[in-house]
């Protein structure tokens, strides 16, 4: 980007004038009293945002840094600022939550009934057992009672740990395991796309591979009424569970380092690791970008599209719209059903004045449009809206382009907002009545943030030089440790290389040498970006040679038009090298179902190959970046002196 091929697209007067943070000065500001006063900035905030049970007396602790603590002598509970507060308030008949499922039916819940459910669960759970501390997993689709679920973890001080609903037996088992669960909270199964799918026969195959006994008690909530399997003594309906609960119940005040939940990740090395968030640091974050970078107000309808698996849908579905008195939009099923112009008729219908959908998601439902008017945004009235936001992986300009004419009406910002599992909330992204929009770029850090992009050793670079991604100094709602591992925590984030000082997000960036504008240009790690899910390549490959027709496998990412990139394996079988493309076209089903049974259906790969050997170094080294090039088709001009078998690269050509 140099200064004439930028072109910057300014907010309206009238964005700017009602904005929370309005114009560039004002966000200059702000980042100046960041400069000045980095403790006394989030403070200020902590203390006007939250209520508190106790208030804190000490900002942040760098005593046994890189574990920093944020506020750690007070005490709250996340249910109580989400729900309790509002209704106290007087926001007690405000609809807090829209929720639409799979067929279009249409529940709301003010504030008030989503605190009697919530209250009502906790009870249930501390019924069970559950107290401060244990640990508590949700397998459960996006619907009112996955939200309630999480919500009623927060209210009594339990961690919860969410496992996307579209992840196998394997991986349940697994983040059980790796949590120790004392309880499970799932559902018969989830509707999508008109379809019922099972979810609780998959927990069954977990619990049955070993592993999961420290889970005591399976609650059940019947979705889609499939057969289900109950183990006595262990497994309840939740409608039973919940039958004579009472509506109310005192929250647990928790210390605002308590531990409010645990997400698992992929990360370039090992099994996913469970990233752990606190409860006062992670609340205020969310709440700030809420205000800041959403820009919500009262009478807002906000709609984020993510799934409540992901850290999205923690953020901006289940606590920062609640905590900020909101009402959001809560959907149940898939942007192509009925048809692709589900998410349209959706903002229509009821109104939405804030989107907020991953690049994948745009792209696809861009090609859709194409093919068929009716489903054209254009179809529908959109006039509602007046913030766009864009989230998970990278937005080539042309889907902004599109996205900001198309859905926007060409008057709507759009936020794109860098961000990851780790930080809990927006770290790079544009404020909507303030900052000038480039497409592609995800513009300039939230304030108070300090990125920056440096060289291997941790010096600055100037602007226009690509680098590194780092994060200068700590911030209220950064990753607390990977549960149980507090080693690969220091090794993953506060790498050596940079003294331990900095926090390392495992993404390239370049800022533009005319405005300082960062542009994500990808992970600088083993970690692929498919559709906006994070996936190691390690991980798939110990699924690949888990199989037993396979003896090693090397996989790597690909750039796709549609998904960002796309997962290409490469394949040594134990046996002979299929040469027949029907023979090699019923092993490589086999092995993708494989990948689906033990990882889900999101790590299948794209394309696998066979070959008889895969290209290595004489010392045995994988050579992955020669396979990147065979995986995106380019021809070879690297320098394959040091391979030690060159023939096998015809073989895995594809
Ligand atoms: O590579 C970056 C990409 O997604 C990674 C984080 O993935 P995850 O922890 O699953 O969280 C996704 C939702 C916050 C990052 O390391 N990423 C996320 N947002 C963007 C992005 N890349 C470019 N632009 C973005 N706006």
């Amino acid at each position: 980007m140099s200064n004439e091929s930028v072109q910057l697209i300014y907010p309206s007067d009238e964005i700017v004038k009602n904005a929370a943070v309005s114009g560039m000065d004002a966000y200059r500001a702000l980042c100046a009293e960041a400069e000045a006063d980095y403790e006394g900035f989030w403070a200020k905030r902590a203390r006007e945002f939250i209520t508190w049970k106790t208030p804190f007396t000490q900002t942040l602790d760098e005593s046994n840094a890189p574990f920093f603590k944020w506020f750690a002598d007070g005490k709250l509970n996340v249910s109580y600022n989400c729900l309790d507060r509002n209704v106290e308030a007087g926001l007690g008949d405000k609809v807090a939550i829209i929720f639409e499922a799979d067929n279009g039916e249409v529940t709301k819940v003010t504030y008030k009934e989503l605190l009697a459910k919530v209250c009502k669960m906790a009870n249930l759970l501390r019924s069970k057992g559950v107290k401060k501390g244990d640990r508590v997993v949700i397998y459960l689709p996006m619907t009112i009672e996955g939200i309630v679920a999480m919500q009623a973890c927060a209210r009594i001080g339990a961690p919860h740990s969410i496992v996307f609903g579209g992840f196998s037996a394997q991986s349940l088992r697994d983040r059980i395991n790796d949590a120790g669960a004392v309880m499970l909270i799932t559902s018969d199964g989830q509707f999508r796309g008109g379809k019922a799918i099972p979810l609780k026969p998959i927990a069954d195959e977990a619990f049955s591979m070993g592993g999961c006994e420290s889970v005591k008690n399976v609650i059940v909530f019947k979705r889609t009424g499939g057969d289900v399997n109950m183990v006595a003594g262990r497994d309840e309906w939740l409608h039973d569970g919940l039958a004579n609960q009472p509506e109310t119940c005192e929250p647990e005040w928790v210390e605002a380092e308590h531990p409010l939940f645990l997400l698992y990740t992929s990360g370039s090395t090992g099994k996913p690791k469970g990233v752990q968030h606190s409860t006062g640091g992670y609340l205020l974050h969310a709440i700030m970008t809420m205000k800041w970078t959403f820009d919500i107000k009262p009478t807002d309808t906000f709609w984020c599209t993510a799934d409540i698996g992901w850290v999205t849908g923690h953020t901006y579905i289940t606590y920062g719209p609640l905590a900020c008195g909101a009402t959001e939009i809560v959907f149940e099923g898939v942007p192509t059903y009925p048809d692709a112009g589900r998410f349209w008729k959706m903002i229509q219908d009821h109104k939405a004045t804030i989107f907020y959908t991953a690049p994948t998601a745009i792209r696809s439902l861009i090609k859709a449009a194409d093919s068929n008017a009716a489903v054209h945004p254009k179809s529908y009235d959109l006039s509602s809206l007046r913030i766009l936001g864009s989230v998970g992986e990278p937005i080539n300009p042309a889907a902004w382009q599109w996205y900001y004419d198309n859905v926007g009406g060409g008057r709507c910002p759009i936020v794109d907002t860098f961000w990851q599992t780790e930080t809990g909330g927006h770290m790079i992204t544009p404020l909507p009545g303030a900052t000038p929009l480039v497409p592609g770029s995800c513009t300039l850090p939230f304030p108070g943030i300090q990125f920056a992009v440096v060289d291997e050793t941790g010096a600055d670079l100037p602007w226009g030089q690509g680098g590194i991604l780092v994060c200068k100094k700590p911030w209220p709602s950064m990753i607390r440790t990977i549960w149980g591992d507090p080693d690969r925590f220091v090794k993953s984030y506060y790498p050596a290389d940079f003294q331990g000082k900095y926090y390392l997000a495992g993404d390239g960036a370049i800022r533009d040498a005319d405005t300082g504008y960062f542009t994500i240009t990808g992970r600088i790690d083993d970690v692929l970006n498919v559709s906006g899910h994070r996936m190691g390549t390690m991980e798939i490959e110990s699924a690949l040679v888990a199989n037993p027709l396979v003896a090693e496998a090397a996989v790597v990412g690909r750039p796709d038009d549609l998904t960002g990139e796309a997962i290409v394996a490469f394949v040594v079988l134990k046996g002979a090298r299929p040469t027949d493309p029907e023979a090699a076209k019923k092993i490589i089903k086999e092995l993708s179902d494989w990948v689906g049974k033990e990882i889900g259906p999101i790590a299948k790969p794209k394309d696998i190959r066979f070959g008889d050997n895969l290209p290595k170094t004489r010392s045995g080294k994988i050579m992955r970046r020669l396979l990147r090039g065979l995986a995106k088709g380019e021809e070879l001009t690297q320098d394959t002196s040091t391979l030690e078998n060159p023939a096998i690269l015809e073989q895995l050509k594809g």
